[in-house]
């Protein structure tokens, strides 16, 4: 089974998670893609979607999905999103393609958060993935300063905009032992506008796809 199998896998368990007459949080990356085309199958049975990124709302509405303002939202009953680590606690590395801002704001307005991942995103210990962090651009030096300050190695992405016009710093060497320690302490530095780390409040459920099926890690 290819990777790709894996991942369009756990999107389509993921379904089992969205309630009919609800509004559905959709995360960003190859394996939300396959979530958002399975979603299409049931698109009239949901009140509708928040997206986490601009390439996820022009794939749903592609698919004639129904995109809403986040502002416009009382309540989305599951948020469902890859990740590019999470440990057996559903702590997780996020941000590989950038969308990390808004995929926690989505994920904090959702009451579930459903994580859909393969098997190779399972790590005893986050920070092999290099750790993304949106930083406002004027401040770039001055983060990248502090983070080195912190032990980390930060790259600049180079020729990347998020979607709220700013600039992502992807850290490298990390070994994280105290992921909620560590999403607090590069939240507090300056002109950074979020981290990766989903730690403080990680997935609910982390759904898997594996060779031999999907497997809910617990
Ligand atoms: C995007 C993300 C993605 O969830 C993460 O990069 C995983 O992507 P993929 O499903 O393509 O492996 O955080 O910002």
């Amino acid at each position: 089974m290819t990777q790709d199998e894996m991942k369009k896998a756990v999107a389509k368990a993921a379904l089992e998670y969205v309630q009919a007459d609800t509004i559905v949080g959709v995360g960003t990356g190859s394996t939300a893609n396959h979530f958002i085309d399975y979603l299409a199958g049931i698109k009239h049975k949901i009140n509708g979607t928040v997206a986490s990124s601009k390439a996820s709302a022009d794939r749903l509405k592609s698919h004639g999905i129904e995109v809403m303002d986040l502002n416009m939202v009382d309540e989305i009953a599951v948020y469902v999103d890859g990740a590019d680590e999470t440990n057996r606690y559903g702590q997780l590395v996020k941000g590989g393609g950038g969308a990390l801002t808004r995929e926690k704001i989505v994920a904090a307005a959702s009451r579930q958060f459903v994580c859909i991942v393969d098997e190779s995103k399972v790590v005893d210990v986050l920070g092999t993935f290099p750790l993304p962090i949106e930083v406002i651009p004027m401040a770039r030096s001055l983060v990248a300063r502090q983070v080195v300050k912190m032990g980390g190695e930060p790259v600049y992405r180079e020729g990347f905009v998020t979607d709220n016009g700013n600039i992502i710093l992807d850290v490298h060497g990390l070994q994280i032992m105290e992921p909620a320690k560590l999403e607090q302490e590069l939240n507090n530095i300056v002109g950074v506008v979020t981290n990766g780390l989903f730690a403080r409040d990680p997935a609910d459920v982390v759904l898997m796809g594996t060779p031999d099926g999907v497997k809910k890690l617990d």
